[in-house]
């Protein structure tokens, strides 16, 4: 079939609709972002060249900021556009883009220390010093999405045999970015909406791609230094990847310790920003067009059908609706975001493509809820591109995915400016205006949908250890022994709980204990933790009814990696 987009002869009206929205918001979106990024954007007022303003919005709320997340989608956007030859003039800005974030990397902020733990520190001031307010930090989704943006353009350089620029400026930075992923991916962290600190799906999901393409370019650079870290972690990460499945409800858990759904949008993002075209519909790294990402995709889009945003009520259930991050959402009333929308539709893109390159889809039991929408009762087996079945699936997808845009479209005020949200009730735009976010994700969405691809990662023909050896915690655990000095007087006894499951997740009532004494006053014990990661901890006096705590702040620790152990020597205080 013909894939120009402009102006096609086969197009239905509304598939022409959809067609002039791309026409016209295309180049809205481009001028709009481009707006907001330092130092001479038109709406990036006091930003250091590179720099992202998130959105110009000053109050209600105040996003002049430099998110480390959102410059990264964005400029990953850019970067694709000029590496793939149709946006030859931007160099100049996505080398600015590349400075700001090693002036970043440079700076102590309240993550940590520069170069350090002070990598993860989810945004900065335009003028690139640290914010130094209260936050949901550190967010360990940002190195990833920074290295990867950085490898594509390194990659780029490479091709064009000028590797002194990457040995010299890109893979230095790339490396502290991804050895910060491979030291600390398995701690906790706050998801990419600021708000819940656990293990997060786009989170793991960005950080194995980014150590994935890390560790080819670095076998291109002929530097190993690091390569078997990487390698070692990035098997680590694909192994924990597969949790966040959840087979029994057929949907992708998006953060661990959210006390909701889990249904959230963060996993539709997670395949639209994961793709890889060399990956097939692989549902390892749940690429768009895998059974799991579709379920994944199908549970999303109807946790926001129903009555919960009055514009979604009247459609039909096989229809797009407008999507939000997740149903409890509260932020601003809990609205339907652009970029959200607009992914919603990007995965859908994505899968189309990959089901015309490999001329086929296949319907597992898995993804047969998603498939059914389309064809009810269809039957799981695979279905050639020269089959009706074929044909109708991808047509009805097709119009299903510019469905979503048509939603978007519909909303878009006439001068075509994208906020980060719309109204539940009416459509009409709220939270932060001109959302840098929301205009990369337009972009991206309308690329899709004409068939241009981003490059391919590393993605192709990973598999994960079968049974035992993936997903049993015991792979990521190691040992650690307490060994507190307390006085005691009699009836007393000590017990101790922190920050992880094994610590009874600080709940005094189920703490660890009594702790043994056959040394008093030393109180002791052995616990599994999970590996690698930094754990708080307090120990305290029960007596009867009462309940002690030593005093602030919290103890922490770094547990050894897997199998190892750590001993704690502390004096009760
Ligand atoms: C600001 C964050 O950016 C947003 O994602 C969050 O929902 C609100 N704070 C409330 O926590
Ligand atoms: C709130 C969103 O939840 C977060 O993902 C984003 O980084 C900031 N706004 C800035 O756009």
């Amino acid at each position: 079939m013909c894939s120009t987009v402009y102006g096609r002869l086969d197009a239905t009206p509304y598939e022409r609709a959809v067609d002039d929205y791309v026409a016209s918001e295309g180049p809205i979106a481009l001028a709009g972002l481009l707006a907001n990024i330092g130092p001479s954007g038109s709406k990036s007022q006091g930003a250091k060249p590179g720099i992202v303003v998130a959105s110009p919005s000053l109050t209600d709320p105040d996003y002049v900021f430099a998110w480390i997340r959102d410059s990264a989608l964005v400029f990953k956007a850019l970067i694709d556009r000029f590496t793939d030859g149709r946006d030859s003039t931007r160099l100049p800005l996505i080398l600015q883009y590349v400075q700001s974030q090693s002036n970043l990397q440079n700076t102590d902020n309240p993550s940590g220390a520069a170069r350090g733990l002070g990598l993860a520190e989810p945004k900065f001031e335009i003028n690139e010093t640290a914010f130094t307010g209260a936050w949901g930090r550190p967010q360990r989704d940002g190195p990833a999405l920074r290295s990867t943006a950085l490898i594509t353009l390194a990659n780029w350089f490479i091709a064009q045999g000028n590797t002194s620029y990457v040995t010299s400026t890109l893979f230095p930075m790339i490396t502290l970015d991804l050895n910060y992923v491979a030291t600390y991916w398995n701690d906790q962290t706050f998801d990419l909406w600021e708000e819940v600190q656990g293990h997060s799906f786009f989170t793991t999901a960005v950080q194995h791609r980014a150590l994935r393409e890390g560790i080819a370019l670095a076998q291109k650079l002929n530097s190993t230094a690091n390569v078997a870290s990487w390698t070692s972690e990035a098997a680590n990460v694909l192994c924990t990847l597969q949790s966040y499945w959840q087979p029994s409800n057929a949907f992708i858990l998006s953060n661990t310790n959210s006390g909701r759904s889990g249904i959230d949008v963060n996993s539709i993002l997670t395949s639209v920003h994961t793709f890889s075209s060399n990956a097939g519909c692989d549902a390892v790294t749940f690429q768009p067009c895998s059974d799991k990402a579709l379920a994944g995709h199908f549970a999303v889009v109807n946790s926001f059908r129903g009555s919960l945003y009055s514009i979604n009520s009247g459609r039909a259930s096989t229809a797009a609706v407008a999507i939000g991050r997740y149903k409890e959402d509260s932020y601003f009333g809990g609205n339907p975001w652009y970029l959200a929308t607009f992914a919603a539709a990007e995965q859908l893109y994505l899968a189309l493509s990959t089901w015309n390159s490999q001329k086929s889809i296949t319907v597992t039991a898995i993804s047969q809820p998603f498939f059914a929408q389309f064809i009810p009762g269809i039957a799981a087996g695979t279905y050639a591109s020269t089959t009706s079945t074929f044909t109708t699936l991808t047509s009805a997808i097709r119009t299903y995915a510019d469905g979503f845009i048509a939603i978007n479209q519909q909303y878009t005020p006439a001068n075509g400016g994208l906020a980060e949200q719309f109204s539940k009730s009416n459509g009409t735009p709220l939270s932060a205006v001109d959302l840098t976010w929301s205009y990369a994700s337009a972009l991206t969405a309308f690329d899709r949908r004409a068939g241009v691809l981003p490059a391919a990662w590393p993605a192709a023909g990973l598999t994960v250890p079968s049974g035992s050896s993936c997903g049993d915690s015991s792979t990521t655990l190691s040992s650690v022994t307490f060994n507190v000095n307390a006085q005691t007087v009699l009836g007393e006894n000590i017990y101790l709980t922190g920050s992880v499951a094994e610590l009874r997740n600080w709940s005094p009532d189920n703490a660890i204990g009594p702790l043994s004494n056959p040394n008093y006053p030393i109180w002791t014990v052995t616990v599994q933790v999970p590996a690698n990661q930094t754990i708080e901890y307090k120990y305290i006096r029960k007596n009867g009814g009462s309940v002690v705590w030593e005093s602030d702040p919290n103890r922490s620790f770094r547990s050894a990696t897997t199998g190892g152990s750590v001993t704690l020597n502390d004096v009760w205080k």
